[in-house]
């Protein structure tokens, strides 16, 4: 792993919410960053890969682009999208599509670019969720996918440890970004406001910013998280 300043970071989502700030935090530290969306505004100052990350082929070749310098210090898994619904509501289309992005994304990209990674002794980081680890309703897909994403890293771990390569899952709670408005939005107003107020009630002083979730990634990146792996780490106010 190179020192901050001098690594090669990959984040997916850089486009919005806690992915874009991300991004902006690794680029300040003066890092070489590339960041892979569906939606071009990414930071200035990073460079935009244009990649769905559900599409496996698509992957591997924006991979080949952020592998440019033969090295990979740090992959940050952060894009995805929610399901909110009642399980009657939650279509085929929909299970694949929440699972194409959520889990078989984070899985092939890490895939692809494990041997620029490994160049490196780099390191991983999966955004996975609150509703990975605790139960939360209407959100069948949502929470299967991410359950699997934080077992993914787990499992991971282990697998890459000998090699010194770390991988870790750090799980939000309810962060102030696009996605949230459309949960909160759905649970008002078709579902059961009860949850609404309860994903809120843990958080005293009110939603998670995006870079402070951005800050914890930085740390898992940096020498002082040398013996971090494995790790699944709330960043939720308590509400896990
Ligand atoms: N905001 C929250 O409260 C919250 C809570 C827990 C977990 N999370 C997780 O944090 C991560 C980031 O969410 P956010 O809140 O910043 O959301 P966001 O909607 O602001 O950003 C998500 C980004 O992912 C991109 N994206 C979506 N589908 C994609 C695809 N197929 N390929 C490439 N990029 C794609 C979007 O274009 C967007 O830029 C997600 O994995 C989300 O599940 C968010």
């Amino acid at each position: 792993m190179n020192e901050p300043g001098n690594r090669v970071v990959v984040v997916t989502g850089a486009a919005s919410g806690i992915g874009h700030a991300t991004a902006e935090l690794f680029r300040d530290l003066g890092d070489t960053v590339f960041g892979l969306d569906i939606n071009p505004t990414v930071p200035d100052g990073v460079t935009y890969v244009p990649c769905n990350i559900g599409d496996t082929a698509a992957v591997e070749s924006a991979i080949e682009v952020c592998a440019v310098h033969g090295r990979i210090d740090m992959l940050a898994n952060v894009a995805g999208i929610v399901q909110f619904g009642r399980i009657e509501t939650v279509t085929e289309e929909e299970w694949d599509r929440v699972h194409a992005v959520d889990l078989k994304g984070p899985f092939f990209l890490i895939q692809a670019a494990l041997p620029h990674i490994r160049a490196c002794s780099g390191t991983i980081v999966n955004v996975s969720s609150v509703a990975g680890n605790v139960a939360q309703p209407y959100a069948t897909a949502y929470a299967a996918a991410k359950g699997g994403l934080t077992q993914l890293t787990k499992a991971l771990a282990l697998e890459l440890s000998p090699e010194g390569i770390r991988v870790n899952a750090i799980c939000p709670g309810t962060v102030d970004t696009p996605i949230v408005e459309q949960v909160f939005h759905k649970l008002t107003d078709d579902l059961d406001s009860r949850v609404a107020d309860r994903l809120m009630m843990m958080l005293p002083g009110g939603a998670i910013k995006p870079a402070e979730i951005g800050e914890t990634i930085v740390w898992l990146a940096s020498p002082a998280a040398r013996m971090v792996t494995g790790a699944v780490i709330a960043h939720d106010g308590g509400m896990s």
